[in-house]
């Protein structure tokens, strides 16, 4: 018999709770439909329009949260939301030949993307592809001695979940490493920022990748995302430690980055 959990799942019984997807409530099971079905419509163009959207200034956070991160010589590291393998690509430079990195995505399309770019480089003998959900990772504790993630934990069912499950793959003493959009200081920048996601961002989404809906839903699921300082507050309520966050470019980017005590 199937259990209450798959019917939720299946979508066959309405889920009991609702949760955000952007600026809509739907359920549990839905948002999980629609977030994979949102990076599955914009895998193929996901690096070239954040590369456009961006101004290329992806590749520089990316580039600090990964400096931040400690990452070392023989280290296995664990890219949460890795899709198209950025982060898990800097890191693969950092461990050498004796680490590893692990992308975990639950996107299949995203990570095919991921492994073509992979291939292509000096790296792929560092890097493995895993699919699967963030928020129930299919590794055991402590097998991680870093966590990096970017540009996913926003788009969580449960975040606290997925942070949760972060800190317990991790090695005591391990580093958590977590680069998020946020919202941008002071005033009058926030306010150019709001004009610039919430009309250019969905006009160029239409215009370039061919996707209204993908382009909205991305400044609604940042709009809605903690602050830094909440989001460190869950850090600490999880347990756990060091936790020091860095604001980039005025704040359009935070690097949180903590460690397993
Ligand atoms: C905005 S992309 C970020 C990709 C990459 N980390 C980067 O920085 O460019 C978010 C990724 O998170 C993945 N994702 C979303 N929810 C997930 C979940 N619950 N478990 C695993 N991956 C998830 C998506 O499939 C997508 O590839």
């Amino acid at each position: 018999m199937a259990s209450d959990h798959q019917n939720k799942e299946e979508g066959r019984i309405p889920s009991e709770s609702s949760v955000s997807f952007g600026f809509r409530r739907v359920s549990e099971a839905e948002k999980r439909k629609l977030v994979d079905e949102h990076f599955g419509s914009i895998a193929t163009k996901y690096d070239w329009m954040n590369t456009v959207l961006s101004f290329g200034l992806h590749y520089l956070w990316k580039r600090i949260a990964v400096r931040m991160s400690g990452i070392k010589a023989g280290d296995v590291v664990l890219d949460v939301c890795g899709g198209t393998a950025d982060l898990a690509l800097l890191a693969a430079d950092l461990v050498s030949t004796t680490g590893r990195v692990f992308v975990y995505d639950i996107n299949r399309t995203m990570m095919r993307v991921g492994q073509a770019k992979v291939a292509a480089s000096h790296l792929s003998e560092r890097v493995r592809f895993v699919q699967g959900d963030a928020e129930r990772i299919s590794f055991p504790d402590g097998s991680f001695d870093a966590v990096v993630v970017g540009f996913g934990i926003r788009n969580f069912v449960h975040l606290q979940e997925g942070l949760k499950e972060m800190h317990r793959v991790l090695k005591r003493g391990g580093s958590f490493t977590c680069l998020e959009f946020s919202r941008p200081d002071p005033a009058w920048f926030r306010a150019l920022y709001h004009f610039y996601s919430f009309v250019i961002m969905p006009l160029a989404g239409s215009i370039l990748a061919g996707t209204r809906k993908a382009y909205t839903y991305l400044p609604e699921s940042i709009r809605l995302f903690p602050l830094p300082d909440e989001l460190s507050t869950m850090l600490q309520d999880i347990g756990f430690s060091k936790i020091i966050y860095k604001r980039l470019t005025n704040g359009i980017a935070v690097v949180h980055r903590a460690e397993k005590g």
